[in-house]
């Protein structure tokens, strides 16, 4: 049976517990930077970074339940989802996917479970697709969980092109089937790439284009390289085409978006994309500040603070932007959710689900 739209029902985030200012980040990684052009050049504060014994699918699993217990807080009773989604570049492991584990951990044996990559576009990409299961009603429940461990994992910690960037850390929604004018309804969506430019952001190494060991490889092949200038003026350009595409197959002019939530990457940016759109800077919401870009889960992860902070009323015009590797890039409309967040800090596990904390 086809459903006239899918609703956001439920929204959850895990961040890892420390929290590093510049000032320390410099000092600890002895970075040739400065904490002032850190927050002139880029909105960034202070990031949450994991400890070497958290990883992606810890964060995914302790946000994907605090998202069904908020789903569940609305609804007045539990909820199953029949579908987890984890859009990530860090998993926890090359082999297998990381959704299936998180879906163990959730207690979801049994229900379809993939990682879907596409690096900071990965939660647009991930709840556009959702949105097309349940319009489908193929699914009618998938949960969407956007998770990442940069600083762990891909960061070249003495890099100071990233390493000031990123942050870790996981944001979920819990998508139902539902009616086009309900608070939490995604209305139109518009994905694209551009593979002619994946140079731009890249782990150059490990991966079967240069498999581990290739002669001639370094070691800081396998780290996360980006050319912030031109991912820069491809990501103002990008996020804002998408958004006028997915405005106008919504029928609305940008002085209709009461609450605009772009991909976190760097406030310029931001203001930038919300600028040429005209979108009043009283519109745009995020917490860049204090969690840095988080590629994947920053969206999810503005979403629930705006949301927390009773910033933008349940039902209001919204307008989301994602942008990164690949390239890849999207944006959303929807009527902002009514689900009080809910958030958890991780649990670590080990492989064998022992838990250590
Ligand atoms: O999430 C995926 C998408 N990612 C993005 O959207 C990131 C996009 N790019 C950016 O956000 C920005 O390009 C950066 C924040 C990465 C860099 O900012 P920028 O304004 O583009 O800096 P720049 O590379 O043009 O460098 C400007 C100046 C240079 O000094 P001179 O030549 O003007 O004297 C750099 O050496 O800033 C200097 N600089 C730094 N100084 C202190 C560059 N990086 C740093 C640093 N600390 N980390």
């Amino acid at each position: 049976m086809r459903t006239p739209a899918a609703v956001l029902c439920g929204l959850g985030t895990s961040l890892p517990e420390r929290s590093v200012s510049n000032a320390r980040l410099i000092e600890e990684r002895d970075l040739d930077s400065d904490e002032r052009w850190i927050l002139e050049r880029t909105g960034i504060a202070a990031r949450r970074l994991a400890d070497s014994r958290t990883s992606t699918g810890d964060l995914a699993r302790a946000a994907g339940q605090a998202a069904l217990d908020s789903a569940a807080e609305l609804a007045g009773a539990p909820v199953r989802p029949d579908l987890v989604l984890l859009a990530t570049t860090t998993p926890d492991h090359h082999c297998p996917a990381t959704a299936p584990q998180v879906a163990h951990r959730l207690g979801l044996d049994g229900v379809p479970a993939l990682d879907l990559s596409a690096a900071c576009a990965g939660f647009v990409y991930a709840t556009a697709f959702a949105q097309g299961l349940v319009t489908s009603g193929l699914y009618e429940r998938p949960l969407v969980v956007g998770a990442e461990t940069y600083s762990t994992t891909l960061i070249d910690p003495r890099d100071r092109d990233t390493a000031i960037l990123f942050g870790d850390g996981a944001g979920a929604v819990l998508v139902r089937a539902g009616t086009p004018d309900e608070p939490g309804a995604l209305i139109a969506q518009h994905l694209g790439s551009d593979g002619s430019r994946a140079g731009l952001i890249q782990v150059p190494a490990g991966g079967s284009r240069l498999p581990r060991g290739t002669p001639g490889t370094e070691p800081r092949d396998h780290y996360f390289r980006m050319n912030g200038r031109a991912v820069y003026a491809h990501a103002v350009r990008r996020m804002t085409d998408s958004a006028r595409h997915a405005l106008k197959n919504t029928g609305w002019s940008p002085d209709d978006v009461d609450a605009f939530i772009s991909h976190q990457a760097n406030q310029r940016i931001i203001d930038a994309v919300g600028d040429r759109l005209g979108i009043a800077p009283s519109c745009r919401h995020g917490n860049l500040r204090q969690l840095g870009n988080t590629a994947a889960a920053s969206i999810p992860l503005a979403l629930a603070d705006t949301a927390l902070r009773r910033r933008v009323d349940p039902g209001a015009r919204t307008l989301i932007t994602g942008f990164g590797g690949g390239l890849a890039w999207g944006a959303q409309t929807l009527r902002f959710p009514e689900a009080r967040p809910h958030s958890y800090p991780p649990h670590t596990h080990h492989d064998n689900g022992e838990a250590l904390r």
